[in-house]
């Protein structure tokens, strides 16, 4: 007989090989039966379907269908047929079957029944074997390679900007000390003040916020520039939409102004959105049944809608004049609140909002300054059941309205001059944005709370896996 390799789910499912003789390799998700029969759910994660294996109890020893159990992992040899079951087209008939690892039944925490997220997430080494979960990380992978093939289409280039850094200046959040101090035993200098010139670096270093001040360097030669990795924010918020690790898509413009970043925000989310239903159907599918009944019809919506966009101070007009009772305060000059935003969008305009030109007492220093003298050209992306989802700007180009801003602020200007010195060679029009990759999934998957969103949630208090 020729040599045989395994095949998964997926290529089962999909590919022409009825009555082929195949090997299957996976985890059993139940069986059920009798005593002649035994069917078999195995998973291996590839799809979100499980294919069934039928296993006839005369063929196999007693105490081998007896160590099959939910969780345990197999391997199969048999028969690919046309299934005469329900819901799936094809089955195993199984002529070898061997337990590769045992799972104790009686003390595996996934059982049949459903789970609670809030307990999923004590397993989170777990849960990836739940649909839900296989769903969701299915889906995070694809839009992972939509974003670098989007850019890529587009001529970005995909910058690695870095992780560790000196510059804690950019406001964008609390931050997380990186030392190599000893911290039972911290250098202090004569004023008591902690000697960081003995630290790793020789100065004192944090965890990035966000990769924008270093994108916008490779902007100001390459054009367009994007960055895709890990942002550290240490802000003791226990909200459904925050986390303290998360991941950020940063593009970054030469030529672009406000407008043009608009533009392009607007055709990223659709595109990503289209490429999850061109794409992950069948697990969208799944969680459109299990989680969130009205999930592919929000999708469709934001692909056929064009975006509402209105500057903040007409959404502050629109939001007092509402008649609506908020929690928190809507004053011009204060900060938006999630329930001021999710009211625009899902009550007001029942269309995801690009707001513009915030006061600028509340944005960040880099941000281009408006000529009114009291707004900058900041622009935030409001979505249905997620609030913001993409946070940017058109950035401050000219030198001296940048320095008197960062002077304002008290920004550190000596710690930024690289920054600075941007803006006095060859300065141009450029902007950008920063799209939360786990909000983007939260609203393609319709999972509620972003812990459900990332394999393994940073949060305070919490860092098990
Ligand atoms: O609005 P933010 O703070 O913008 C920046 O960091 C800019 N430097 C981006 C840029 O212009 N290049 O963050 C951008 C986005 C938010 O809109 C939100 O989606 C997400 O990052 N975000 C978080 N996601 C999860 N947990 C948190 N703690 C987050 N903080 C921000
Ligand atoms: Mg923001």
């Amino acid at each position: 007989m020729l040599f045989m390799i395994r095949s998964t789910v997926k290529e089962l499912f999909s590919a022409n090989r009825l009555n082929e003789d195949v090997i299957l390799k996976g985890w059993v998700r139940t069986k059920r039966g009798n005593k002649r029969v035994a069917f078999i759910a195995v998973n291996d994660g590839t799809i979100i379907h499980s294919i069934q294996v039928v296993a006839d109890a005369e063929k196999f020893p007693e105490d081998l269908l007896k160590d099959i159990t939910t969780g345990c992992s197999i391997k199969v040899k048999g028969k690919l047929v046309e299934s005469m079951g329900k819901g799936q087209k094809v089955e195993i008939h199984a002529n070898e079957l061997e337990v590769i690892g045992a799972c104790d039944p009686e003390v595996y925490p996934l059982q049949k029944k459903g789970h609670s997220f809030e307990f999923l997430r004590e397993i989170a080494h777990l849960r990836f074997r739940t649909n839900t979960f296989g769903a969701v990380f299915r889906i995070r992978h694809a839009i992972s390679y939509a974003i670098h093939k989007y850019f890529n289409d587009k001529g970005f280039f995909y910058l690695h900007t870095p992780i560790i850094t000196a510059s804690d200046a950019e406001g964008a959040g609390a931050m997380f000390r990186v030392t190599t101090l000893d911290l039972d035993d911290i250098p202090r200098k004569e004023n008591r003040d902690i000697d960081f010139s003995k630290d790793f670096f020789g100065r004192s270093t944090n965890l990035t916020v966000s990769g924008q001040l270093e994108g916008e360097l490779g902007a100001l030669a390459l054009s367009s520039v994007y960055t895709f990795g890990p942002t550290f924010r240490a802000e003791n918020s226990n909200t459904p939409r925050h986390v303290a690790e998360f991941w950020m898509i940063e593009p970054e413009m030469a030529f672009h102004d406000i407008n043009d970043n608009m533009d392009l925000a607007e055709d990223f989310l659709k595109y990503l959105v289209k490429y999850a239903l061109e794409n992950c159907m069948d697990d969208l599918e799944f969680l459109n049944s299990m989680i969130d009944k009205e999930l592919l019809d929000r999708l469709h919506f934001v692909l056929k809608n064009e975006f509402v966009r209105m500057g903040y101070t007409e959404a502050v007009k629109v939001l007092r004049e509402s008649g609506h009772t908020f929690e928190f305060p809507v004053e011009w000059g204060l900060d938006l609140q999630a329930e001021h935003e999710r009211y625009l969008v899902e009550k007001k305009y029942k269309k995801p909002v690009i707001l513009t030109d915030y006061p600028a007492e509340i944005k960040s220093f880099y941000m281009k300054q408006n000529d009114d003298n009291k707004t900058v050209r900041a622009m935030d992306v409001l979505f249905p059941k997620i609030g913001e989802i993409i946070g940017g700007s058109q950035r401050e180009e000219d030198y001296n309205k940048l320095l008197n801003r960062m002077r304002e602020m008290n920004i550190p200007e000596k710690e930024l001059w690289w920054y600075l010195e941007t803006r006095k060679f060859g300065t141009v029009e450029h902007s950008g944005f920063g799209l939360g990759f786990e909000r983007l999934l939260m609203f393609i998957t319709g999972m509620v709370n972003i812990r459900d969103v990332i394999p393994f949630p940073r949060t305070p208090k919490n860092a098990e896996f």
